[in-house]
C-alpha cells in the first residue's frame, strides 16, 4: 500500500506524539552551522524555554547549589558547572578527585578531567595529569586555548603551568598513610611489616560528574577524578575520555558517569546515553538501557555467579528540556541534584538489586 507524503508525515507525527517514533529532527539538528546569537533558540526563532536544572555525583551536592545559583543568574553552564566540581577538587577530604586524591601504586596523585561545552560544540582534556588540583580548568584550558581536545602527562602539566596554574603537592598525608597501608598489604612475603591488620584497605573509583542545563537550554557537562586507587602509573580513566566520562549534545542533552572507568570506556557509555535520549527516551530509560549496554559487555572473568557484573558504575544525565536522572548498576546509589526546589539527594534508579 502506497502512502503519500502527506499521510506518512501525518502519521510519523501522531506516532511521534505518542512515543513511539523519535522526533524527526530539525535542519538545524542535522548540523547546519547555528547563527551567531541565535544558541538556546528554537528552530523557527521563538527562544526556548526550559527548566534550569543541574546534576551530579552524590559528592557534587555542595556544588550543585553553586553551579545552579550561577546559572539561573546568567553565567555559562560550563563555567558554572566546573566551579561546581572546584569544591571537589580543592577538598583535601575527598579522596576521591584533585588535591587529597587517592595516588597511583607509586604514591603519585595522576589527575582525569573533561569538558564539553554544548553551545559552542566544543570539548577538553586531560590525562594523567600531575601537581595540578583542579584538572577541569586545564580541560577547559585545553578546550579554549589550543586547537586540541586532549593533553596528557608531562605535556599537560607543562602546558597547566604555561597557562599560569600552580603547581602543589596533591599527595596530603591521610592519602600518603592510605598508600602505604596498600603498599605494605600487597605481598605477605615482601619486606613491609604489616600493622594494624584490622584496617581496612581504601579503595576508590570515585570521581565527580556534574551536568548542566539552563533555562534557554544550554547544556555543559564535566568529569573530574584522580581515577582508580593505587592504579599503575599511566592508567588514563573513563573521566578525560569524551563520549565515556561525560558527553553534551546542546540539540539533546548531557550524561556523565563515575565508577569502574574501565568498563565505561568499553561500551562508550555516556555517547550511548545522549544518543538513547536523542531517540526519544527519557533520561531515566535512557540510562538504563546504557548500562544494560554496560552489563553485557563485561568480561566473564568480572562476573558474578548469577551473570552480573561485579563492579559499580553510576551515570547521570539532563535532558535539554530538564528532565534528569541518576541510574546505577546496583540498587542503593544515589545523585545530587539542584533546580527550583533546591539541592538535595535523590534515590537513582537502578539494574540489578543488591
Ligand atoms: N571513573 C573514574 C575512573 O575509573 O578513573
Amino acid at each position: 500500500m502506497s502512502v503519500s507524503r502527506r499521510e506518512f508525515l501525518e502519521r510519523s507525527a501522531a506516532l511521534t506524539a505518542a512515543g513511539f517514533l523519535p522526533r524527526v529532527p530539525s535542519p538545524d539538528e542535522l548540523g547546519r552551522p547555528i547563527a551567531a546569537g541565535a544558541v538556546g533558540a528554537s528552530a523557527i526563532g521563538v527562544p526556548f524555554r526550559g527548566r534550569p536544572v543541574v546534576v551530579s555525583s552524590a559528592n557534587g551536592i555542595r556544588g550543585v547549589k553553586v553551579a545552579y545559583d550561577q546559572i539561573t543568574k546568567g553565567t555559562d553552564p560550563l563555567d558554572a558547572i566546573i566551579a561546581g566540581v572546584n569544591i571537589q577538587e580543592l577538598d583535601p577530604d575527598d579522596q576521591s578527585v584533585g588535591l587529597g586524591g587517592l595516588p597511583n601504586e607509586e604514591g603519585i596523585v595522576q589527575l582525569d578531567a573533561s569538558c564539553m561545552h554544548g553551545p559552542t560544540k566544543r570539548a577538553g582534556s586531560v590525562a594523567g595529569i600531575e601537581d595540578i588540583a583542579t584538572p577541569s580548568l586545564v580541560a577547559k584550558a585545553v578546550m579554549d586555548y589550543t586547537d586540541h581536545v586532549m593533553l596528557a602527562g608531562a605535556g599537560a602539566r607543562k602546558f597547566a603551568l604555561a597557562m599560569g596554574f600552580k603547581a602543589q603537592n596533591l599527595l596530603t598525608e591521610k592519602s600518603r598513610q592510605d598508600w602505604m597501608r596498600w603498599k605494605s598489604r600487597l605481598n605477605a612475603g615482601d619486606f613491609w611489616l604489616d600493622h594494624n591488620d584490622d584496617i581496612k584497605i581504601k579503595f576508590t573509583t570515585g570521581t565527580i560528574n556534574m551536568n548542566a542545563v539552563t533555562a534557554t537550554g544550554d547544556i555543559a557537562s564535566v568529569t573530574t577524578t584522580s581515577g582508580m586507587a593505587y592504579k599503575i602509573p599511566g592508567r588514563i580513566g573513563d573521566s578525560p575520555i569524551i563520549g565515556a566520562g561525560q558527553y553534551c549534545d546542546n540539540l539533546v542533552g548531557a550524561a556523565g558517569s563515575t565508577g569502574r572507568g574501565e568498563a565505561n570506556i568499553k561500551a562508550c557509555a555516556s555517547f550511548l546515553a545522549v544518543e538513547f535520549m536523542r531517540q526519544g527516551l527519557a533520561p531515566e530509560a535512557a540510562l538504563i538501557k546504557t548500562l544494560e549496554r554496560v552489563a553485557a559487555m563485561t568480561e566473564p572473568r568480572l562476573l558474578d555467579a548469577n551473570g552480573r557484573p561485579k563492579f559499580d558504575l553510576e551515570f547521570y544525565a539532563v535532558a535539554k528540556d530538564g528532565r534528569y536522572a541518576g541510574a546505577t548498576l546496583y540498587s542503593g546509589g544515589r545523585f545530587a541534584v539542584c533546580d527550583e526546589k533546591g539541592p538535595r539527594l535523590e534515590s537513582a534508579a537502578f539494574l540489578f538489586k543488591r
